[in-house]
């Protein structure tokens, strides 16, 4: 069916569906204030198509938690006995009435069974239609909104379902939701034309106890390759196996495209094993992987990432739908929703790859809570099946998405404009393992590190003894009103994110930022599970319960430094978990000892 042509009609029939009943009345959903920096434009055109998605509640997600933690916890007898898919479609699956009420809704609007597509759970209902019907049916009104960086968007502030439908849909989406999920480097460290890595200097290696053989090159104070953190990160020597199984996988989204030709560049410089190797490319929702266009960040991701666990097979997801949003062509709008997209698809797939790395965010106040908790339940579902997802902790301290302290605005975002620190999103999500960063041989928290607390979600058992004793320590009333004490607490650990050599463009280039971070601790824990696979055990998958509990074992604390943002010095690197650098670096060889 296009809706399109029959538009006209359904507008013409809508007044005689219109009977007053129960059943019609219409009550507001969700209701926000734009976030700031978006100001409304145009009212959007009646014909433009847009992507409708309407979660239905998942009949048992508790259970489907308590699963997670369970397969998680490295104390209970079920550890690493990861859900299939199916397992987890049936906990997830939607109740037959949330279906049927939600369907016969739509039908009475014109929309029929041919018209939806379906997530794998029935857990999402989606479909195309054009602005004006979704207005009617939504009691919402679509404008053009324009950000003051000149992205544009399609969105209504509020919503409504029908009275007897607020139990059975749980968000409809695009609505509310104004975020954009920003590759999180900071730009002001990309320098072009950096020398190679081979011109190191003479001076004499440093000492570092916790290193392969104690010492890590001097270079590495200065230029982060693959063998410095294999040296600095205890795994020099460590060779894993291509065909166990074993997989890794990074995200890209907003037109990043990782080069082929920088790939081979760079492992001709760092990991000459690995020349002639390559990654596999999955596009989500249309994504490309244009050779003419490469990006930054993804050359970094992959090039770190599948450096450091060459010759695991390795995967690039190139996710489609990204800003800018030009409203005048005629094809359905993006939806913006990179992630939903990415984690709709990959959750339809059988096999996942056991490890996979997220260098993308935004302030977690410009997600209307409603989606982030479904996307944050979403990579729960994945942890379930055995997946560790990494995901860098941002790169302005505990300041806004904005990576220069000087023009940070750290504003609530309820209207009153107070100041606060600003939590990032997924990065607070409780289901992921968050990446904060370092710098420098020994290292010290680098002054950019994201770090804080949610105010979406509460503080989950698995952090709470380590998070505690932190705040405890605290002087008393140190940011009062600033951050949430009892919200989820990230990063979890930390590593290096800051003078990584990368290939851009055929160039030797400087880059810096979590985004460093987040793909540099997830080969190292694809390397942890090609040791665990090949002992016939099962892969970490979700990785915090265990970490946490080992009290320290298998981590390098990171004791100094800091993370200002908002004005203020931010949180102070201590000894034991800190919002700054989470639990430390990795000690691969240490930890390899403790999980196989
Ligand atoms: C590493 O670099 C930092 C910053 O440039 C410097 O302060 C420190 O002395 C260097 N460390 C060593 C061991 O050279
Ligand atoms: C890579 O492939 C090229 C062209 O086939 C070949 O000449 C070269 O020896 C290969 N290098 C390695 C390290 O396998
Ligand atoms: C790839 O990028 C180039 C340079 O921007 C552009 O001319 C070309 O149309 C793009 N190709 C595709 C398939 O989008
Ligand atoms: C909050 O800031 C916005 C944008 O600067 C301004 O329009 C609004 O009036 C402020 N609200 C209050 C309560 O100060
Ligand atoms: C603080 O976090 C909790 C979740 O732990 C949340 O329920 C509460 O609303 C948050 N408070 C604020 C002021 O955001
Ligand atoms: C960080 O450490 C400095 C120096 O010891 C101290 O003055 C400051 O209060 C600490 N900040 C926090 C948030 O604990």
């Amino acid at each position: 069916m296009r809706y399109s042509s029959i538009w006209t009609a359904l507008v013409l029939a809508a007044s005689a569906v219109a009977v007053p009943s129960p059943k019609t009345s219409l009550r507001v959903k969700e209701s926000i204030a734009a976030p700031r920096g978006w100001v409304k434009r145009d009212v959007a055109p009646r014909d433009l198509r847009i992507n409708l998605r309407i979660a239905l509640p998942q009949s048992n997600f508790p259970l489907l938690e308590q699963h997670l933690y369970e397969v998680s916890d490295p104390s209970h007898e079920r550890y690493g006995a990861h859900l299939s898919q199916a397992e987890v479609n049936e906990l997830i699956a939607p109740r037959p009435e949330s279906v049927e009420n939600v369907k016969a809704w739509l039908a009475a609007h014109g929309i029929h069974q041919e018209d939806l597509s379906h997530s794998p759970a029935g857990d999402w209902i989606k479909v195309t239609i054009p602005v004006g019907l979704a207005e009617e049916m939504l009691d919402a009104k679509y404008h053009i909104w324009e950000h003051s960086d000149g992205d544009t968007l399609v969105r209504t502030t509020s919503y409504s379902v029908p009275e007897h439908l607020h139990e059975h849909v749980e968000l409809i989406q695009p609505t509310t939701l104004f975020s954009r999920f920003r590759g999180m480097k900071t730009t002001s460290h990309f320098v072009q034309n950096k020398a190679p890595s081979a011109a190191t200097t003479d001076a004499p290696a440093i000492n570092v106890p916790s290193a392969s053989n104690g010492q890590v090159d001097a270079s590495c104070n200065n230029t982060i390759t693959v063998t410095c953190l294999k040296e600095l990160y205890n795994a020099v020597g460590y060779t894993p196996l291509a065909n166990t199984g074993n997989h890794i996988a990074v995200t890209g989204y907003l037109d990043q495209f990782a080069n082929f030709e920088d790939l081979q560049l760079f492992f001709a410089d760092q990991v000459p094993a690995a020349v002639n190797s390559s990654f596999n490319v999955i596009s989500v929702n249309g994504g490309q992987n244009n050779q003419s266009e490469p990006g930054g960040e993804a050359n970094l991701d992959t090039q770190f990432g599948f450096g450091i666990s060459h010759p695991i097979p390795a995967t690039f997801y190139t996710t489609g739908g990204s800003p800018p949003f030009i409203p005048d062509i005629g094809t359905p709008t993006d939806t913006n929703e990179p992630y939903l997209d990415w984690v709709d698809f990959v959750l339809s797939q059988p096999n996942l790859p056991q490890t996979i790395s997220t260098s993308y965010g935004d302030d977690e106040q410009t997600v209307p809570f409603s989606f982030a908790q479904r996307v944050c339940n979403s990579f729960a579902q994945l942890g379930a099946r055995g997946v560790t997802l990494t995901f860098s902790s941002g790169d302005s301290g505990v300041g806004d998405g904005d990576p220069d302290p000087a023009t940070q605005e750290c504003f609530s975002n309820d209207g009153l404009n107070r100041t606060e620190f600003l939590p990032a999103f997924p990065a607070s999500c409780p289901f992921v393992t968050t990446v904060g960063g370092t710098v420098n041989v020994p290292e010290t928290a680098i002054f950019f590190s994201g770090g804080g607390f949610s105010n979406f979600f509460a503080q989950p058992s698995y952090q709470s003894a380590q998070v505690e004793a932190y705040l405890a320590a605290l002087a008393p009333g140190t940011f009062a009103g600033l951050f949430n004490r009892s919200g989820r607490a990230y990063p979890d650990v930390a590593a290096q994110a800051d003078n990584f050599l990368i290939f851009f463009e055929g160039q030797p280039t400087d880059i810096a930022g979590t985004s460093c971070a987040a793909p540099t601790f997830a080969g190292f824990v694809s390397l942890l599970n090609d040791a665990r696979i090949r002992a016939g055990m099962p892969s970490l998958g979700f990785l915090n319960p265990l970490i946490y509990s080992l009290k320290g074992a298998g981590f390098n604390d990171i004791t100094t430094g800091n993370n200002p943002g908002c004005g203020t010095p931010g949180f102070n690197a201590t000894e034991g978990w800190d919002p700054v650098t989470g639990l430390g670096t990795l000690n691969f060889g240490e930890l390899k000892g403790l999980i196989v």
